[in-house]
């Protein structure tokens, strides 16, 4: 009996390679199609197909069909220093306006729950007293109508700075290798900023390595980049940095070695 037929494959290409891939089996660089992840994220066919694994009211809103402008929400607000009017479907959520309508992605979705702390922006609502951190995946966008929001790229201006420079919560986190693969980081740096300067007393919730680790345990790093995060807070808020402690270690030659197991026998 012949062999089954195989799918049509262009000349010189390996019948089972994926469309994926180049002739040679490396990947390809272009879009298959000119479609990317966003745009093919945001097609019809897909978005029907992953609205069933996506949940909570801002992941339905931001994959449902445009609200009609009498039922959609509008909004006046400031968002890093710059004055928007926003008009929306009223159960998008703060984080998907930020990153899917207006195109700010540093604020990362981790769990949409409430749970990671990666989406933490600074929001300051009329009357009150200061800007706090807040969730943005547990915040509608609805509900800021006046207020001012800040997100990780204007933080550097909140404080002064412009242009390239950093936050110096942000040079800490560089300056102690606060971060691996960094999906956190905008969050945690959110977050300890913040923290630096909350408190009615005025002292910040960062005057020991326990206070910052308990006033920042709603953010998590699932690389495990505390140690050096808390180190990043301690030093942005005064704290001398710790002495290398590589500096300690003592690197025996062989020979030495050796004659420490000597001395050891002999003890
Ligand atoms: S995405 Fe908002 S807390 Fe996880
Ligand atoms: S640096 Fe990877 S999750 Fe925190």
């Amino acid at each position: 009996m012949p062999p089954p037929a195989r799918s049509s494959a262009p000349a010189g290409r390996h019948p089972d390679l994926p469309p994926c891939c180049e002739g040679d089996g490396s990947l390809k660089t272009e879009p298959v199609s000119g479609v990317s992840r966003r745009t093919f994220l945001g097609s019809a066919p897909a978005g029907a197909a992953l609205a069933g694994v996506a949940a909570g009211a801002g992941a339905a809103a931001s994959d449902s069909p445009e609200t009609s402008e009498k039922d959609a929400a509008a909004v006046e607000l400031t968002l890093n220093g710059e004055a928007r009017s926003e008009s929306f479907d009223p159960r998008v959520t703060l984080v998907d306006l930020l990153r899917e309508r207006i195109g700010l992605t540093g604020t990362k979705k981790g769990c949409d729950h409430g749970a990671c702390g990666s989406c933490t922006v600074h929001i300051e609502r009329p009357g009150d007293e200061g800007p706090s951190r807040q969730l943005a995946c547990l915040t509608f966008a609805a509900t800021l109508d006046g207020a001012k929001v800040t997100t990780i790229e204007g933080l550097p201006a909140s404080v002064g700075k412009g242009g390239e420079e950093l936050h110096p919560l942000q040079e800490a986190f560089l300056r102690c290798d606060a971060y691996q693969c960094g999906y956190c980081t905008p969050g945690q740096i959110m977050s300890g900023a913040a923290l630096l300067r909350e408190d009615s007393a005025g002292g910040g919730h960062a005057n020991s390595r326990e206070q910052v680790r308990e006033w920042m345990s709603g953010n998590l790093c699932r690389c495990g980049a505390y140690p050096n995060i808390v180190s990043a807070v301690r030093q942005t808020a005064g704290e001398e940095p710790e002495a290398d402690p590589s500096a300690d270690v003592k690197i025996l030659s062989a020979a030495d070695a050796a004659s420490d197991r000597d001395e050891q026998g002999r003890n």
